[in-house]
């Protein structure tokens, strides 16, 4: 049992809700961070537990800040937790929240888990992490759930929406005019699905350099692309023509 797991079924004090699964995986990506100076971001406190458990894990120095639209949360605040009270699917509280919080080194959305609440949260909140840090979405099953405004495949979902931060991380090798480097591309350097939760890792990224080391021992095989490269000449001015 990793210490997570240790605190989640010892806990007997304030109520944590979490799938089971979810230990391993915060442990993998929590550890290298433990007793550091750290900022946390919650969305969803509910009954505080979670807050409590990470004060507990992260040690004396780190600062919780959880986000709730329910007002009694904020009786849950205690030295090290700040609770503020507002909706993840209101931009402007969002942007007043990120105005005020100093840059967050982990954020984790366990608010709503509605579509609309997980791309919000993501649009606003995002650049609040600091660029070694973790941004975390929680229960993306609800995706597939239509009361949630999800649908399998069904373009409002948040999996379906994340599904283009897979084109952002490549958009260094991008030959498109439409398709160009962005915030995303610069600054994530990995994206982690798991059941149910998404783990972006930050880094500051520089372009991807493409390396040889050794000599060449055997003659190499020249593939004939001839049709290939006739047929992209042909599509490339059909787009060109399109201004794509
Ligand atoms: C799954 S619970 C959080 C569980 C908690 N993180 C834990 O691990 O024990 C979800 C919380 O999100 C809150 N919530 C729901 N809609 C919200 C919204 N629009 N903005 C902020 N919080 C919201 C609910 O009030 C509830 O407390």
């Amino acid at each position: 049992m990793n210490d997570l797991e240790k605190y989640f079924y010892n806990n007997s004090e304030n109520l944590i809700h979490k799938w089971k699964h979810y230990f391993e995986i915060y442990d993998k990506y929590f550890s290298k961070y433990k007793n550091k100076d750290l900022n946390i971001l919650e969305i969803g406190v509910f009954q505080g537990g979670s807050l409590k458990m990470w004060k507990e894990y992260f040690g004396k120095n780190v600062k919780i800040y959880g986000v709730d639209i329910n007002p009694a949360c904020k009786s849950l605040e205690e030295n090290g937790i700040e609770i503020i009270i507002g909706s993840q699917e209101d931009r402007q509280f969002l942007q007043k929240l990120k105005s005020q919080l100093p840059p967050i080194d982990i954020l984790i959305d366990d608010g709503g888990h509605t579509m609309k609440q997980q791309i919000i949260t993501f649009e606003v909140l995002f650049d609040l992490v600091k660029e070694d840090g973790l941004y975390i979405c929680e229960d993306l099953h609800t995706s597939y759930w239509y009361d949630y405004e999800g649908g399998y495949k069904r373009k409002t979902s948040f999996i379906e929406y994340s599904k283009n931060f897979i084109d952002y991380l490549h958009a260094w090798h991008s030959r498109e005019r439409s398709f160009k480097i962005n915030n995303f591309t610069k600054s994530v350097h990995s994206i982690h699905y798991y059941d149910s939760m998404i783990v972006l890792e930050k880094r500051k990224i520089s372009p991807p350099e493409d390396l040889t080391t050794g000599n060449y021992v055997i003659p190499i095989y020249k593939p004939d692309l001839s049709f290939f490269k006739k047929v992209n000449i042909k599509i490339r001015s059909l787009l060109q023509k399109q201004n794509y």
